[in-house]
C-alpha cells in the first residue's frame, strides 16, 4: 500500500509540474482523485490496528497532493494570461484604417435646398417618369408635331412617340389630369437633350414648379421667385423678369437675378450686365388649361422651370457642367457640409 502511495506521488508530482493548462490540470486532478480512491478501498484488506495510521498517511498526503495543485493552478494560470496577451497585443503605434466620410452631390444639395425653400411655401413634390410620350413632353404642353419649338430641344427618340423627356414639364400635364385646383407643385428631375458643350449635358435636372388656383397672376410668381432668390442666394439679390417665349406659357417670361459676384455692377460672370439669366417661367397657357380639363376662365396658373446644375454652378462657382458629371472625389469632397 505504501509502494503504491509513493508510486502514486512520484508519477502525480512530475505530471503536475508538466501541465500547461487549466484544463490539463483539472483533467489531472479528477484521474488522481480516482486513483486515490482506489487506493483508499484497499483500506479494508489492512489489519484494524493499522488502519489509523495509514489513514493518517493516506490524508496528509492527499493534502499535500492538494497544495500542489493549487500552488500549479496559480502558476498555470499566469501563463495562460501571458499567452492570451501575447496573441491579443496590438500595436497602439500603428496608423489606423482610415474610414472616408461620404457626402451629398453638388446636385442633390441644391436639389434639397430648392425643395426646402419651396415647401416652405407650401409646395408639394411631385416626380413624374424619365421616359414619356410625345404627348405629355410636348403635345399637351402646345407644341404640336411642325411646332418649330420642338427644334428648341433636341430629343432622343426612344420608338415613334415614345422619348426621354425634355423637360420636367411633362409632369405638369401628369398632376393637373389628376388632381383639381388649387394645385401647387415642385417637380424636380432628370432631363434629356442631345447637346453637350461647356455648359450643357445631355443628361441634366430641372426643377419645375406648377401653381393652379383662382385668380393667380404674374405678380405672384414674381413674388414667389423673390422670395427663392433671397434664399437661395443673397438677402439682397434681385429678380428682374424678361419677356419670352415658351409654347405652354402666356405670357412668358425669362428671368435674371442680380449677379451674385459682382452684386450687379458687371463683371465677368454676368458679362458686364449686372444679371444672371436662371430660369423660364410664364403664366400657363389657356389652352394648356384645356388640354387637362381645367377651366381657364375659372382658374389661372403660373408655372416655372430651372436647371438645377445651372443654380449648383452659380451657387458654388462652378464654371464647366462637366465637373459636376465626372465625380471626381477631390471635386465632390469640397461640398461636405
Ligand atoms: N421647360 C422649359 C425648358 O426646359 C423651362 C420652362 C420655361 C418651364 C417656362 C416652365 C416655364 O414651366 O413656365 O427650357
Amino acid at each position: 500500500m505504501k509502494e503504491k502511495i509513493e508510486a502514486l506521488k512520484a508519477k502525480i508530482d512530475s505530471a503536475i509540474q508538466e501541465t500547461e493548462t487549466g484544463r490539463a490540470l483539472y483533467e489531472l486532478k479528477l484521474k488522481f482523485q480516482a486513483e486515490l480512491k482506489s487506493i483508499m478501498s484497499g483500506m479494508r484488506d489492512l489489519p484494524k490496528e493499522e488502519r489509523p495510521v495509514f489513514g493518517k498517511v493516506i490524508n496528509e498526503f492527499k493534502e499535500g497532493m492538494e497544495q500542489k495543485f493549487e500552488e500549479r493552478a496559480v502558476v498555470v494560470r499566469q501563463k495562460e494570461l501571458q499567452k492570451k496577451y501575447e496573441e491579443e497585443k496590438i500595436d497602439v503605434t500603428m496608423p489606423g484604417r482610415k474610414y472616408e466620410a461620404g457626402a451629398l452631390h453638388p446636385v442633390t444639395l441644391v436639389k434639397n435646398q430648392l425643395i426646402d425653400i419651396f415647401a416652405g411655401m407650401g409646395f408639394k413634390v411631385f416626380e413624374g417618369p424619365e421616359i414619356e410620350t410625345d404627348y405629355y413632353n410636348f403635345t399637351a404642353l402646345n407644341t404640336p408635331e411642325d411646332h418649330p419649338a420642338r427644334d428648341m430641344q433636341d430629343t432622343f427618340y426612344l420608338a415613334d412617340k415614345l422619348l426621354l423627356r425634355t423637360q420636367t414639364s411633362a409632369g405638369q400635364i401628369r398632376v393637373m389630369e389628376t388632381e383639381k385646383p388649387p394645385i401647387k407643385i415642385l417637380s424636380p428631375g432628370r432631363v434629356f437633350r442631345s447637346d453637350d458643350d461647356a455648359t450643357h449635358s445631355p443628361m441634366f435636372h430641372q426643377m419645375e414648379g406648377l401653381v393652379v388656383d383662382k385668380g393667380i397672376t404674374l405678380c405672384d410668381l414674381q413674388g414667389m421667385l423673390a422670395e427663392f432668390a433671397k434664399k437661395m442666394f443673397a438677402s439682397s439679390t434681385k429678380v428682374r423678369l424678361r419677356p419670352s417665349y415658351f409654347p405652354f406659357t402666356e405670357p412668358s417670361v425669362e428671368v435674371d437675378l442680380s449677379c451674385s459676384e459682382c452684386g450687379g455692377k458687371g463683371c465677368r460672370l454676368c458679362k458686364g450686365t449686372g444679371w444672371i439669366e436662371v430660369l423660364g417661367a410664364g403664366m400657363v397657357n389657356r389652352r394648356v388649361l384645356e388640354n387637362c380639363g381645367v377651366d381657364p376662365d375659372v382658374y389661372t396658373g403660373f408655372a416655372f422651370g430651372m436647371g438645377i446644375e445651372r443654380i449648383a454652378m452659380l451657387k458654388y462657382g462652378i464654371n464647366n457642367i462637366k465637373a459636376l458629371f465626372e465625380n471626381d472625389t477631390r471635386f465632390l469632397k469640397q461640398f461636405r457640409d
